[in-house]
C-alpha cells in the first residue's frame, strides 16, 4: 500500500528554519544532504503544544520553573501578552487602579488599559524603579495592584513594596521584562510578587524572537492566565468540559507561544545565568574602577548582587552636564539617553495614549467607565521627580562578551574623558 502519511512540516521547513540562522549556502547544502539521507519524522501534533507529546513549550516551561523556583510558568507570545494575562489572572478590571512607574516601557501602562483598568503613573527614585513613598501616596480604595518594573535589569525595592501591598491587601504584578535572571536578596526577579512577567523579545537578556512568560506560585492565578491565553481551551485536561469552578472559563485571547519559539527558549535559558554573571561582573568592575567627577554619581542599586548589569547608569547633578557627556562621545562608544528631547515610549511624558486618553473605542473605555473613581491628573508634568532624574541620566551598554580587560580599558578611558570634560566640577 502506498504511504499516505502527510508531513505538513518536513525537510523544506527545517531548511527554512536553518536559514533564519544565516547559515552559508555551502553549509546548508551539507545539512540538506545529511537530512535527506535520514528524512525528518512526521511532525508530531503540527507544532501545536497541546497535541504534541514532545512539546517544546512544555519542556521550556519546566526548565523555567526549575531555574526560577516558580511553581508555575506559562509561556506566551510576548511580554505584553504576559502582562495582560497577569492582569486578568489578578482579576484586575473595570474601575480598578494599578500603580505603574513613570519610567518603564509603555507596554506596562498599556497592559493596564487593555485589562480595562486605570494606570496610576507614579514617581521613581534614583534607583530608576518605583519610589515606595510615592506608591503609598497614590494608593486609593480603588488600587488593585502595584506593578514594579525592574528597569535596565535593576531590582526594585521589593521588600518595601511588598510591605505596602500586604498592608493594603493588594497584589504585586512584577514587570520583569528587562530583568530575567536578575535577583533581589537571592530570589529571582519575577518570583517576588503574586505574579511575574518576562519578555523574551529580541532585545531582552535572553530571547525567543518574540515571547514572554508568566510566573506564579498561585494555582488559581495560573489557571486564569491559562484560560485567558488560550480561549480555545486546549490547555484544559478536558477541553469541552463545563467549568470546574466559577471563573475558570471566559472569553480570552490566543497568546500561545509557538513551538518554534519555545525550542529557541530551551537553548537560551541554559545560558541565562552565565549571561547575567558576565555582565554583572563587568558592571561591578566599572563601578569600582571608573573615577566619576564630583558632579556625577552611579545610579543607586537596591541589590548590587542581583542586577543583570547590561546597562551602567550615571546620574549627573544637572541635565546640562548629562547632555555635555552624551554629546562628547566619551568612553568607548559614547553614553546614551532615551529622555533628552526625543519622543520615547520609555518615559511617561511621551505616553500621549494615556495622558490624552486615546482609546480603541469612541466611548473612551476604560477612562469613561462608570466604575472609575477620580482619574489621575494626567499631564506631562505629573511626575516632576522622574522627569528630573531621567534628564540627568546617561547610560552605556555592557554586552556578555565584555571581560575584565575590556572593563579595565573602558574604565581608564571613561575616567580620563570625564576628568577632561568636567575639569573642576
Ligand atoms: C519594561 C517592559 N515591559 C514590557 C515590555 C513588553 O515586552 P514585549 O516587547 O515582549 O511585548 C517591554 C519590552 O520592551 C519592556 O521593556
Amino acid at each position: 500500500m502506498k504511504d499516505y502519511t502527510y508531513k505538513k512540516y518536513a525537510t523544506d521547513e527545517l531548511m527554512e528554519v536553518i536559514n533564519v540562522f544565516n547559515v552559508s549556502p555551502e553549509s546548508r547544502a551539507k545539512i540538506r544532504a545529511i537530512v535527506d539521507q535520514d528524512p525528518v519524522q512526521p511532525d508530531a501534533g503540527n507544532f501545536f503544544r497541546y497535541y504534541n507529546p514532545n512539546s517544546r513549550t512544555d519542556a521550556f516551561e519546566k526548565m523555567v520553573c526549575e531555574k526560577t523556583g516558580s511553581k508555575y510558568a506559562l509561556a506566551v507570545n510576548s511580554g505584553t501578552s504576559a502582562l495582560i494575562a497577569a492582569m486578568v489572572a489578578a482579576e484586575v478590571g473595570p474601575g480598578d487602579e494599578v500603580i505603574v512607574p513613570a519610567y518603564t516601557f509603555f507596554a506596562s501602562a498599556s497592559a493596564v488599559v487593555v485589562a480595562k483598568a486605570i494606570p496610576v503613573i507614579t514617581e521613581i527614585d534614583e534607583t530608576l524603579t518605583l519610589d515606595p513613598a510615592a506608591v503609598e501616596k497614590n494608593i486609593t480604595s480603588k488600587t488593585k495592584a502595584i506593578l514594579p518594573v525592574h528597569m535596565l535589569g535593576l531590582p526594585s525595592k521589593m521588600n518595601e513594596l511588598r510591605a505596602i501591598a500586604a498592608k493594603h491587601k493588594i497584589k504585586i504584578i512584577e514587570d520583569t521584562a528587562q530583568a530575567f535572571g536578575g535577583k533581589y536578596k537571592g530570589k529571582y526577579l519575577g518570583t517576588l510578587g503574586d505574579i511575574g512577567c518576562i519578555s523574551l523579545d529580541a532585545y531582552k537578556v535572553i530571547g525567543t524572537g518574540e515571547g514572554g512568560l508568566v510566573l506564579t506560585d498561585n494555582e488559581w492565578m495560573y489557571t486564569r492566565a491559562q484560560s485567558f491565553h488560550d480561549a480555545a481551551a486546549c490547555w484544559r485536561p478536558d477541553r469541552y468540559a463545563r467549568e470546574r469552578k466559577p471563573g475558570e472559563l471566559f472569553c480570552g485571547e490566543n497568546y500561545r507561544m509557538p513551538e518554534l519559539c519555545a525550542a529557541v527558549g530551551i537553548a537560551q535559558i541554559r545560558k541565562l545565568d552565565d549571561i547575567n554573571a558576565r555582565t554583572r561582573a563587568v558592571w561591578k568592575q566599572l563601578r569600582a574602577e571608573v573615577k566619576l567627577p564630583s558632579c556625577a554619581k552611579w545610579v543607586e542599586s537596591n541589590d548590587a548582587d542581583g542586577v543583570c548589569g547590561y546597562v551602567l547608569g550615571i546620574l549627573f547633578e544637572t541635565q546640562e552636564q548629562a547632555v555635555t557627556a552624551i554629546k562628547a562621545n566619551i568612553g568607548l562608544g559614547g553614553l546614551a539617553s532615551n529622555a533628552q528631547g526625543v519622543r520615547d515610549w520609555h518615559v511617561y511624558w511621551s505616553w500621549e495614549h494615556i495622558l490624552e486618553q486615546k482609546t480603541v473605542t469612541r466611548e473612551g473605555c476604560p477612562f469613561t467607565c462608570p466604575h472609575v473613581g477620580k482619574l489621575p491628573a494626567y499631564s506631562q508634568d505629573m511626575c516632576p521627580k522622574t522627569k528630573n532624574i531621567m534628564l540627568r541620566l546617561a547610560t552605556t551598554r555592557i554586552i556578555p562578551t565584555y571581560d575584565a580587560d575590556w572593563a579595565a580599558q573602558f574604565a581608564a578611558k571613561l575616567s580620563a574623558d570625564l576628568k577632561n570634560l568636567f575639569k573642576g566640577a
